[in-house]
């Protein structure tokens, strides 16, 4: 960050309850952004194209249990690796209230262009950064009593910066900051189910 640019600060709505919900939400946005400091992959054998991207990272997605996520971090970015329940999958068809639910906007490779946007549809693979400045998003489950999502919420994400909410396959809702969906980085599987984040197919041209 350059040293005369701000971060974002959290908007604190005068409702007390929602204030605690905001302050404690954004202060779990902080610390997951710290956690994503300490180093979380393992080692790797980037292609040669990659290396000059940016060397590609490696884990093992069946150390993520159903319903919850573990962070990676690539090219200093935390990128999120979540295992969707049945349950969350079910909530993405039909989704109301999403500004580009058919990502239009392209925040995602080809092989995520789909209603999951993921290749494979339980597993969600996404840069955990909010498109509008750059906030750490939460994960809300539905049944949450924070207030600052509607009573009939899914489930999904929530910045606590600006108030930004998106689905459980990042895509965001209308009339909130973020203008787009979260960003699906590169990716692929390899033969053993390794997850590669940071090259796909298209590397080996
Ligand atoms: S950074 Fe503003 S809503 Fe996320």
């Amino acid at each position: 960050m350059h040293p005369t640019q701000t971060l974002p600060q959290p908007v604190v709505p005068s409702d007390p309850q929602r204030r605690t919900w905001l302050l404690t939400s954004s202060a779990m946005g902080v610390a997951a952004t710290a956690a994503v400091a300490v180093p979380f992959v393992s080692s790797f054998a980037p292609s040669e194209r990659a290396r000059a991207q940016g060397a590609s990272v490696s884990m093992n997605p069946a150390d993520v249990a159903p319903g919850e996520m573990k962070t990676v971090e690539w090219r200093g970015q935390p990128v999120w690796v979540m295992r969707r329940t049945p349950e969350m999958l079910a909530t993405l068809d039909g989704m109301q209230g999403l500004a580009d639910p058919d990502s239009q906007a392209k925040q995602q490779p080809a092989y995520a262009a789909n209603t999951h946007r993921s290749i494979k549809p339980e597993l969600f693979v996404t840069v955990g950064i909010c498109t509008h400045l750059g906030c750490s998003p939460v994960t809300l489950k539905q049944g949450t009593s924070n207030p600052s999502v509607p009573p009939d919420w899914q489930g999904g994400f929530f910045c606590p910066c600006h108030g930004s909410t998106f689905d459980f396959a990042g895509r965001v809702f209308k009339n909130k900051p973020a203008p787009t969906n979260l960003v699906v980085p590169l990716h692929k599987y390899l033969a053993d189910g390794t997850l590669l984040i940071g090259e796909d197919d298209s590397d080996a041209a």
